[in-house]
């Protein structure tokens, strides 16, 4: 039987844009974004055992170990929302990670459907983070420039409080985190290149059309077997365009920004 869980990674420097990007996601694919640093952050702000090891890193900048994430991951996947798939948003990080992440899927039947990558250039990247700002409560990911709330400080989703994240706040920090995603996440997209799972799409456009070249790129399984189309030909004019793959839930995308 064909296996109809869905296990995509978003990989990307800090600020390219996976949170934002997996977010929209959710709806489309239908399962959720499980982004690690958005559960160490919850657990921080719960003030748990496993928030209180992770902040001692992530206020560095630095990987949390890797056993602690892999079980967050573990425990997270096995949630009820989880068992269709999940969309990973800064996770896996390292080829430890990685490798860990296939074996626990493999124990399941099941694998990697696609990798995207999100391209940004540094200084891009460095205006991104430092323009974020986040809901305390539910973690929704704004720009003061690019994104910001409607109201200023308040969530749109849920009304929680906007702020810079701690870690947003040290330029020292930020730089660092960019060092050892250079170092330690690059050979993990090259690991996913070599088994042929990755796509790489333009991370300098803007959100909506990031979301676009995304949903182009996975194109995912059909969700039923798809209907032939069999739409009468329009006359052929001039030269005939390529098929354009279209989405299955394409309506589903319909803009809630409209003016
Ligand atoms: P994590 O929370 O994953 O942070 P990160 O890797 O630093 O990634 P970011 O969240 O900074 O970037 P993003 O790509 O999600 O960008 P965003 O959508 O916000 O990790 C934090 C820490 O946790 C780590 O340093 C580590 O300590 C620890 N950790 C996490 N995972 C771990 C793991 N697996 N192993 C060990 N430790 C781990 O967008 C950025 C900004 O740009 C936003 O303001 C947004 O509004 C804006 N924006 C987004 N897209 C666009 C666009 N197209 N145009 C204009 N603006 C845009
Ligand atoms: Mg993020
Ligand atoms: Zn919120």
């Amino acid at each position: 039987m064909a296996d109809k869980r869905t296990y995509l990674i978003l990989f990307g420097a800090q600020g390219s844009g996976k949170g934002t990007q997996a977010r929209m996601l959710q709806e489309w694919l239908g399962v959720p974004q499980v982004a690690t640093g958005d559960l160490f952050r919850a657990n921080m702000g719960q003030g748990t055992e496993l928030g209180k090891l992770a902040r001692s890193y992530m206020d560095r900048g630095e990987l949390v170990p890797d056993s602690v994430t892999v079980e967050m991951v573990r425990d997270r996947l096995s949630q009820p929302d989880a068992a269709k798939g999940a969309i990973f948003d800064g996770f896996p990080r390292n080829l430890a990670q990685a490798e860990a992440l296939d074996a626990m899927l493999a124990q399941w039947g099941t694998g990697i459907k696609a990798a995207v990558y999100i391209q940004l250039d540094r200084d891009q990247l460095m205006k991104r983070i430092m323009g974020r700002r986040t809901c305390k409560n539910c973690q929704a990911v704004y720009h003061v420039e690019f994104n910001p709330p409607k109201m200023d400080g308040v969530c749109d989703a849920c009304g929680g409080e906007v702020v810079q994240r701690a870690d947003d706040a040290d330029e020292v920090a930020v730089a660092r985190r960019l060092d050892i995603y250079f170092e330690q996440t690059t050979p993990v997209i090259d690991y996913y290149r070599g088994k042929k799972l990755l796509k790489e799409v333009d991370g300098s456009l803007n959100i909506e059309g990031v979301q676009q070249a995304m949903r182009s790129a996975i194109k995912p399984k059909p969700v039923r077997k798809a209907k032939p189309i069999a739409r009468p030909v329009k006359k052929a004019s001039k030269k005939a365009k390529p098929v354009k793959r279209v989405p299955a839930k394409k309506a589903a995308t319909k803009k809630a920004t409209r003016k």
